[in-house]
């Protein structure tokens, strides 16, 4: 290859670097291609969203939730309850590539390590006192206890959790760059699925009667 064609060759493959660079930061939802796209989420057709209800059904209510408005109920194991506000529960949030929670707490209550693929977090506390924190992809750990007016921001696909660790009860309302974040809560996934015994006593190097005994608590 002479110079010429080895310069304009590397030249090219910064330019392909370049223009790929900024592809992961818009990642998050797709950009809608209509003012609205109100879920029908009973089409029979399944793409990657959900279909648009028909724009001359569209009413006012479906810009409106009042899931809100009801505390959640904290008698669980985890002592806590997340309101979601997606695209399940509000399908006027189709296409717009937001979500919101309510997450409530009574003392002592967790919600616990979990993780969400398809979208970064804020959050605000309203009422309370919580232990918020993530830990990393190199398994560092970032936590801060924060009171109301305070807010916090989780990275996309993060492990991270709140603890309630007032003497109350405690009050978050959290949001999402995706109409629907998904969440992989850890000690469901691991707990709770079919995932063979053999591959947990394994990985956590314990007997089968220690995985039993947590399988249980996970148990309807
Ligand atoms: C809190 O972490 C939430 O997912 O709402
Ligand atoms: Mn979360």
């Amino acid at each position: 290859m002479s110079a010429m064609a080895s310069l304009l060759f590397h030249l090219l493959c910064c330019l392909t670097v370049f223009w790929l660079l900024p592809l992961p930061s818009h990642s998050a939802d797709p950009d809608p291609l209509q003012d609205f796209c109100v879920a029908n989420l009973s089409a029979s057709i399944s793409v990657n969203g959900f279909p648009c209800k028909p724009a001359s059904e569209v009413t006012s209510d479906d810009f409106f939730f009042d899931g809100f408005t009801q505390e959640g109920n904290t008698t669980n194991a985890f002592a806590s309850f997340l309101t979601p506000g997606n695209v399940l529960s509000f399908p006027g949030l189709n296409t717009l590539g937001i979500s919101m929670n309510r997450v409530d707490f009574a003392p002592g209550g967790i919600n616990p390590p979990h993780s969400h693929p398809r979208a970064s977090e804020v959050g605000v506390v309203i009422e309370g006192k919580l232990l918020v924190g993530f830990v990393t992809t190199n398994n560092v750990y970032y936590s801060k206890v924060l009171t109301a007016g305070h807010m916090f921001a989780i990275p996309r696909g993060l492990v991270h959790f709140q603890l309630n660790v007032g003497d109350g009860k405690a009050l978050a309302y959290t949001a999402f760059n995706s109409h629907l974040p998904g969440a992989a809560v850890v000690p469901l996934n691991l707990f709770a699925s079919s995932i063979p015994n053999e591959v947990l006593t394994k990985t956590f190097q314990v007997d089968a009667d220690l995985i039993n005994t947590i399988k249980s608590k996970f148990r309807p």
